[in-house]
């Protein structure tokens, strides 16, 4: 089975529109608002995908684009205005960031009621206590993705291979969550194919173009494949897609897999976070 992330975030994205007609009956339309420095290829096309999915399904979108060479001041400088931007309601800057710029700075002076990414520490403590919290766009993807599935996790082995803030680590909570036994693997794990044969549900999250095989994967595992790299011109994933195919029961292919849904649970965050702001008061 194609785990489609595409028409599933078509679907899941066209639900959040009629939501939303709804909403602009009473109140202004949701805001995102997009940090880019820089013009590094992927970010680029990325954001065209946010800007684009916002777009479709209603809600203002809009994109500050510094040059390469910014310093961090002036970046922190935009956010405290969109922070005090009461028609904003969510906001991202996009990573990565050139070296000049203070990575950890930046995404900590986002606030907390207006972080679409879920990467500010009050948010992450929030999900690894399991509270609520706004989660991380791409792992919480994958959880809808494997919901409109119908994929129950409960009890089933995960293995996890990659463990960086935005990915590997959060992926980890939220399958726990759902019942979940939790392998993380990472550059450092020795026999890496021992434990990717464990899993049940394998994520690759790793950026290393047909990393895994079908003899690194047991039988009819259920692959999430994070990757997308450019290989002659191509998009391709961790997993190698066509030599692991007949012996999986589900994957998500790449490109059309967890990027869709990624992009909509960052809707979903930002729609989340529009409704604390205009419906508060009025419920
Ligand atoms: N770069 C790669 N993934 C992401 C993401 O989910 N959010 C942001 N802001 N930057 C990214």
């Amino acid at each position: 089975m194609i785990l489609n992330g595409k028409e599933t975030a078509l679907n899941l994205n066209n639900a959040l529109k009629l939501n939303i007609q709804e909403d602009l009956k009473k109140y202004r339309a949701p805001h995102l608002a997009i940090i880019l420095v820089g013009s590094h290829p992927a970010s680029l096309s990325y954001i065209k995908g946010k800007l684009k999915a916002a777009e479709s399904v209603g809600m203002k979108a809009t994109l500050h684009h510094f040059e390469d060479d910014v310093q961090t001041e002036t970046v922190y400088q935009m956010i405290q205005a969109l922070n005090n931007d009461k028609d904003v309601d969510g906001m991202i800057l996009q990573l990565p960031l050139p070296k000049q710029l203070d990575e950890a700075y930046l995404t900590q002076a986002i606030d907390v009621s207006k972080d679409a990414d879920g990467f500010h520490v009050l948010n992450q403590g929030l999900l690894y206590q399991g509270k609520p919290a706004v989660k991380p766009a791409t792992p919480y993807g994958m959880t809808l993705l494997l919901k409109a599935y119908n994929i129950d996790v409960l009890g089933k082995h995960a293995v996890i291979v990659g463990r960086s803030n935005i990915v590997g680590f959060p992926i980890a909570r939220l399958l726990m969550d759902l019942g979940a036994t939790i392998t993380v693997c990472h550059s450092k794990t020795t026999d890496l194919s021992y434990h990717t044969k464990q899993a049940d549900i394998l994520v690759v999250s790793v950026g290393k173009p047909h990393l895994i095989n079908k003899n690194m994967i047991k039988k009819d595992a259920i692959i999430l494949d994070v990757g997308i790299n450019k290989v002659d011109e191509k998009l391709v994933g961790d997993v190698d897609y066509n030599d692991v195919y007949d012996h999986v029961s589900a994957i998500t292919p790449v490109p059309g897999g967890i990027g869709p849904m990624t992009i909509h649970a960052l809707l979903l965050n930002t729609y989340h976070l529009y409704e604390k702001h205009v419906k508060i008061n009025t419920k």
